[in-house]
């Protein structure tokens, strides 16, 4: 960090931890000189590790099939996989007997899981309780089977009790729980949650998409069961993420893709499958996916834990001051008593639609933020924020600059309006005859705003409202 001159903050001085890919990248302002690129939007989809970028560019020359080949480069690959596979493991703090599953993400990780639950103590199937605050992805795939949703008290200590009296009340054979909050980046005590669970007989799953990538997390540690994480928000943007945890329930569980290499024997009338992580990894690997992820586990292991949760407590800290500072912006808490949240926060502005604003960031400032209900729908209805809200995230690659940048922004916003006109179209605020190129060396003929509102609003159901 450099030091501070005279009507600058701590933030403002602020380095990355670890150099990211695009950093330098500059994007065009409506009206304004281009301009580096702010990502305050890491907690969606976090830029590749310098490292990490360097370490897939070393490995693709010896790029061959995976458990397919006896050729030099299939044995160099498979043995490149594998040795992935313990490294994502131990990035998580694996117990020796634990699997690690290399999925495509957190999403596909719970999905896995969620079809490996067994039957409950009384045969029929197995219970499983989650909070209403979850990530759609923590959500659904337990709602197909069958699942309680139980609603978060306003403190740790009231959701604690919450879930220590629902899990008296009722059998349950797992908790799903998020490790953080991807709304508020805030977090229950794992330690704590995992022992009422494990007290009233129920295994502990921790949805980790938003921890891994900014604390250190272990399995031994905690106790937790399983973990799930993604690459692409771990720095490590290659279509991998991992599944985490106990052998028993993925050994026995329904493969998950029915396919080659889960399999040991197929006959016409009879399959046998391969035990886990095989079983359900069906079909050719993605091996330079767990390549990609393992790199990342080892840059961020080799940063001391204390600094990364620095840099972002700073990155945080400045975020909630500067932006509650504005007349009009609320940022939302969902426990204001959680420890040492990650760099996930949440806001909106009184009078103003969130993807308006998103879009005059962006526009205007060359700020990337996230806006929508996060697919988090029942918690933002819950916060009252039906009509979305607006949120910045940062990383290991975020210097304080861009948080200024931003909280500059929204001040002028609140104080001026904005400087361009802005519409309406097909549900995605975008700005009247936008007059900014794609980027030179894209292959691009044009981008693509209005036509992903459509495909986000209907579809994934993750961005502006439907009208
Ligand atoms: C807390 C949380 N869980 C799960 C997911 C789903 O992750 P992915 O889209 O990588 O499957 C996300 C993504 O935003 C998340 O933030």
């Amino acid at each position: 960090m450099s030091a501070p001159t005279l009507g600058t903050t701590v933030c403002d001085h602020l380095d990355p931890v670890l150099p990211v890919t695009g950093a330098e990248t500059l994007v065009p302002r409506v009206g304004a000189a281009p301009i580096r690129y702010a990502n305050l939007d890491v907690a969606a989809s976090a830029p590749a590790l310098a490292s990490v970028a360097e370490r897939v560019a070393e490995v693709l020359p010896l790029y061959a099939s995976v458990h397919r080949g006896a050729g030099y480069l299939s044995q160099v690959s498979t043995a490149l996989y594998e040795a992935s596979r313990r490294t994502i493991g131990d990035f998580v703090g694996a117990r020796p007997d634990d699997v690690t599953v290399v999925t495509r993400n957190t999403t596909d990780s719970l999905n896995l899981l969620a079809g490996c639950v067994p039957a409950g103590p009384d045969g029929l199937p197995g219970r499983v309780l989650v909070l209403d605050l979850e990530h759609h992805a923590n959500l659904l795939p337990w709602q197909r089977g069958s699942a309680t949703v139980l609603t978060a008290a306003p403190t740790v200590s009231g959701t604690l009790a919450a879930l220590r009296a629902e899990l008296a009340r009722t059998p349950y054979v797992l908790l799903a729980v998020t490790a953080a909050s991807n709304v508020t980046g805030e977090s229950l005590p794992l330690a704590d949650v995992v022992k009422i669970a494990h007290d009233a007989g129920a295994r502990v799953v921790l949805d980790g998409a938003q921890l891994v990538p900014h604390r250190r997390v272990s399995l031994a540690r905690s106790g937790a069961d399983w973990i799930a994480f993604s690459g692409h928000k771990t720095y490590a943007p290659f279509g991998a993420g991992a599944l985490v945890g106990r052998r028993d329930w993925l050994d026995s569980g329904t493969p998950y893709l029915a396919g080659g290499g889960a399999v040991r024997q197929v006959g016409l009338d009879e399959t046998r499958w391969q035990s886990a992580p095989a079983r359900h990894e069906a079909g050719s690997p993605n091996v330079i996916g767990a390549v990609a992820l393992a790199a990342a586990c080892d840059a961020l292991a080799a940063v001391d834990p204390a600094e990364l949760a620095e840099h972002e407590a700073v990155l945080r800290r400045r975020l909630v001051d500067g932006l509650s500072a504005i007349e009009g912006v609320e940022v939302v808490s969902l426990w204001p008593d959680a420890e040492d949240p990650v760099g996930v926060v949440t806001f909106a502005v009184e009078g103003h639609d969130p993807g308006f604003v998103a879009a005059y960031l962006s526009a205007e400032h060359g700020i990337g933020v996230r806006d929508g209900r996060f697919c988090a729908h029942p918690l933002l209805s819950r916060l009252g924020l039906t009509g979305g809200a607006i949120r910045a995230s940062v990383g290991v690659g975020t210097a304080g600059e861009e948080v200024e940048r931003l909280i500059r922004a929204l001040e002028t916003f609140v104080a001026q309006g904005t400087q361009v006109e802005y519409t309406v179209v097909d549900g995605c605020w975008t700005v009247v005859d936008d007059p900014r190129p794609v980027p030179a060396g894209s292959g691009l003929s044009g981008l693509f705003a209005t036509a992903a509102a459509g495909f986000v609003a209907e579809s994934a159901g993750c961005g502006p409202l439907p009208e």
